[in-house]
């Protein structure tokens, strides 16, 4: 279900002035405890998303960012807002062919990237995978967000070969919400590799998330103030997803108690940053792509593999009868 936002306007009782100019405040960010006008809430998401960077080394002005777009508000947001703090950036898009959504996604890409002469790489996974994601997950049986994230891990990596950083449109509710999931059921490896910035190595971009300090409700009250049309529906497959249950319980919370997800984030980076150290995990290239992996073959060509072997597992079942 799409989410509403609600701007201070929207509560007949509060009459707010923005803090910075004293006019008439639209934007209540109870989290910050400030209301600001339009125009004063726009520079202060632009600023803390030019200190995010800066604080966390992401990229300097002479980098090549690629900005992994999904046609949302907060990936199509943020490289908007990196083009306009003058970074050298282009987008990426991965074309899932998922119902109608995909469709409607990249049209709201394509019509970005000719409304903000910005370059935006299409990428099919049919082309890479040799099917779509639904009809593997109909041949492996296995769901489809699992194998949706496993092929769009590796298609961003790939495209990002030509670039020095990958960033992702990833906010603080999302980080939050991951964060939840990885303390709930003690999952020490992701906690070790959670933050802001995976380090590049071993064949990789360095991957950032510009956005881990900017509230979901933030981006999408920027993308409107800036006039990007979104797609504000979620992907069908979304609905139900554990994220998005961790996400309604922080939400609550945030509700009772201002500012807590940015504190819980927050204070766990700190946490990460002083006593938890990633382990360094030798990598190898992938005997099939060559690319860096864990194991001797990437999970993306071990999926490859086990849909070719259906295939063929099914022509011989239909040639036999
Ligand atoms: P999600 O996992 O859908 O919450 O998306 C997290 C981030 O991954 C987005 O903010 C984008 O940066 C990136 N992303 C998601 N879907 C796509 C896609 N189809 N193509 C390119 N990037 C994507
Ligand atoms: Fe991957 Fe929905 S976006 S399953
Ligand atoms: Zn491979």
């Amino acid at each position: 279900m799409a989410r509403r936002w609600r701007f201070a306007g929207s509560y007949p009782e509060v009459k707010l002035k923005c803090r910075i100019c004293g006019s008439k405040a639209e934007v209540h960010l109870r989290s910050h405890n400030i209301a600001l006008c339009r125009e004063d809430f726009v520079k202060f998401f632009e600023r803390r998303l030019l200190r995010t960077v800066r604080r966390f080394r992401m990229f300097g002005h002479q980098d090549r960012v690629l900005v992994a777009v999904s046609g949302g508000k907060d990936s199509l947001g943020l490289l908007h807002a990196l083009k306009k703090l003058g970074y050298k950036v282009a987008g990426y898009h991965i074309y899932l062919d998922i119902d109608g959504y995909s469709e409607r996604s990249l049209e709201r890409v394509e019509a970005f990237a000719r409304m903000e002469e910005v370059e935006i790489r299409v990428e099919g996974v049919e082309e890479a995978l040799g099917c779509t994601i639904v009809e593997a997950s109909e041949k492996l049986r296995r769901p489809i967000c699992s194998l949706c994230g496993t092929v769009k891990r590796y298609l961003m990596n790939r495209a990002a070969e030509e670039f020095d950083v990958l960033a992702t449109g990833h906010n603080l509710d999302d980080e939050a919400a991951t964060l939840l999931g990885n303390l709930l059921h003690w999952q020490e490896g992701y906690l070790e590799r959670q933050g802001p910035v995976l380090k590049e190595g071993d064949g990789f971009r360095r991957k950032v998330k510009p956005l881990s300090f900017t509230a979901e409700y933030e981006t999408a009250v920027y993308a409107f103030l800036e006039g990007i049309d979104y797609i504000v529906e979620e992907c069908p497959y979304a609905r139900g997803a554990t994220s998005i249950f961790y996400k309604d319980v922080l939400g609550r919370i945030e509700e009772k108690m201002p500012g807590t997800k940015i504190r819980f984030l927050g204070g766990f980076y700190k946490f990460r940053g002083e006593h938890l150290k990633p382990m360094d995990v030798p990598l190898r290239l992938c005997t099939m792509c060559g690319y860096p992996t864990t194991g001797e073959v990437c999970n993306f060509c071990k999926l490859k593999e086990r849909l070719n072997s259906r295939t063929t597992e099914s022509e011989q079942y239909i040639s036999k009868k």
